[in-house]
């Protein structure tokens, strides 16, 4: 999609379809209004004859309306002025841009973006917008051998705002919008693709075309480097398979040399078949989606490098399947990690952790600023928190709380759960240092504490995406999360080196 920002009367803009807003009860908005006036009560006629109410959802598509430049005008209900919140702007957006691609034009210009939206302003709506219209078109198509073609498909949106010392503001956030846009679209397209195509070799592919396409320097370990570095509990998941292990590492460099990195480790189980401890058979097709952390770093690079941020990022990503097979790891085997830290493997499903542990170990090596893994780790974090919000835990309250306000600024949230260290006798182990499971209660914190224990030396904090990275049932897929939060973690990040001391302070 083409996006483009704007500034202009609505009744004067030559183009297939001007979009504006009409309130609950029959209220017009005031672009609405502008668009009325010209239109000689066009518009409030049709309010007065009850054909469009202003409910949420709804919409209407008017043709040559008199004194309008546009070859269409389409009403969109936002529901009562009173309530209208960020979920009813989102929402407004979304059935515009679907409607628009309904519709035979190839181009759009909305005017919701002016609508005031409670302690948001023009460049958050502007980010947002270009943000839901992609999120609103998204297909994943590429496996159907007949595609469903739109007529005429839209091919270009203006976003317009009320005032023109607003356009600058406005400009940069739609082109934060797209790069975020972009490497949603990167993580959906990667976490949709099948395990017997996203494959671990797949995802360090998908890194060395970043890498080619933004000057990102890439380095893929295998089976036999892993081994020389001690990465045993990463390669005792992989025992069970006969796709070979992964373990990529993809650095872009916005700042100088001597700038500390920011590394993000995402977990890429390409399949999870839970191992010799197997998952039952309903849904274990979703398990594809166990590498939604590793798409979720690769779309955050991606975006990062078309922001071109003044960070030094580096992306790390283990990936494997975890398969049975007759040289799997069973239940009870004990595994040296490369921290020397010893693993009693309990349950074969709790690879997650056994991937990432090395990971970290490995990262300590950069000197990062701070790390942050993303995964879908466990299964206890969809039943505390559902699919609203991914999970927090942090050895560091600073960076969880940059993590937390992104995630709000971004409509991608989290929610910090905590990791007390009475949650570490869970894990004990008769035979080795650490058990991979501590028991049912609290399995989101019991994992996160595995992890911690390979963190000491880290400022580092852990998202679990079980929840939020994909939709089940009809709307099947990958949603893309948690790209905006981290998009947003690193754009903060970089305007707090552009500013020092502007508002972090890292405990
Ligand atoms: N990939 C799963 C977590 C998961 C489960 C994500 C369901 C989304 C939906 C992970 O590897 C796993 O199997 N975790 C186990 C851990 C348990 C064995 C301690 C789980 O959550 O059941
Ligand atoms: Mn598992
Ligand atoms: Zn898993």
């Amino acid at each position: 999609m083409e996006f483009s920002i704007k500034s202009g009367s609505p009744e004067k803009q030559r183009t297939a379809c001007v979009v504006v807003g009409v309130f609950e009860p029959r209220k017009l908005s005031s672009a609405a209004e502008v668009v009325d006036a010209a239109a000689s009560h066009y518009l409030s006629d049709i309010l007065r004859r009850g054909d469009m109410e202003g409910k949420s959802g709804s919409s209407l598509l008017l043709h040559a309306v008199p004194g309008v430049e546009a070859d269409r005008v389409l009403l969109i209900g936002l529901g009562k002025e009173r309530e209208f919140r960020e979920k009813g702007y989102r929402a407004a957006l979304t059935t515009a841009v679907r409607q628009l691609n309904e519709t035979g034009g190839f181009d759009g210009t909305i005017y919701l973006t002016e609508l005031p939206v409670r302690k948001r302003d023009a460049a958050w709506r502007v980010r947002q917008a270009a943000m839901i219209a992609e999120e609103a078109l998204y297909r994943f198509d590429r496996l159907k051998s007949k595609k469903d073609e739109v007529r005429r498909p839209l091919r270009k949106l203006t976003f317009c705002v009320s005032r023109r010392n607003e356009l600058a503001l406005a400009e940069q956030a739609l082109a934060q919008g797209q790069a975020i846009a972009t490497g949603v679209e990167l993580a959906k397209d990667l976490g949709n693709l099948p395990g017997n195509i996203c494959t671990p070799g797949h995802l360090a592919d998908q890194a060395r075309q970043l890498a080619k396409e933004h000057g990102l320097a890439v380095d893929v370990l295998d089976r036999a480097d892993m081994e020389k570095l001690g990465m045993n509990t990463l390669l005792s998941v992989a025992r069970g398979s006969h796709e070979p292990p992964k373990f990529i590492v993809l650095r872009y460099a916005g700042a100088d040399v001597g700038i500390k990195p920011i590394v993000l480790v995402g977990k890429g189980i390409t399949f999870d078949s839970g191992g010799i401890s197997l998952k039952p058979g309903p849904e274990m097709d979703e398990m594809k989606y166990d590498m939604c952390g590793a798409a979720s770093v690769l779309g955050t690079l991606k975006a990062a490098a078309l922001m071109k941020l003044p960070l030094n990022v580096i992306g790390v990503i283990p990936s494997t399947e975890n398969m049975p097979g007759g040289s799997a790891t069973k239940p009870g085997d004990v595994i040296t990690s490369m921290s020397g830290q010893t693993v009693e493997i309990l349950n074969t499903d709790a690879e997650g952790r056994l991937i990432l542990c090395d990971a970290l170990t490995y990262v300590e090596r950069f000197d990062p600023e701070c790390v942050v893994d993303i995964a879908t780790l466990t299964g206890a974090c969809v039943i505390a928190l559902g699919h609203v919000s991914s999970g927090l835990l942090a050895n560091n309250d600073g960076i969880a709380r940059e993590l937390l306000d992104a995630g709000h600024e971004a409509h991608d949230r989290a929610w910090q759960l905590p990791l007390w260290d009475d949650y570490q006798e869970q894990l004990k182990s008769n035979f080795a240092d650490m058990a991979n499971i501590g028991g049912r209660p609290a399995g989101t914190i019991t994992a996160a504490c595995f992890l911690a224990r390979f963190a000491e030396k880290l400022c580092w904090a852990h998202l679990d995406i079980a929840g939020t990275a994909w939709r089940s049932g009809k709307e099947k897929g990958a949603t893309g999360r948690p790209v905006p939060l981290l998009s947003h973690f690193l754009i903060e990040r970089a305007r707090d080196r552009a500013k020092p001391g502007a508002r972090r302070k890292a405990a």
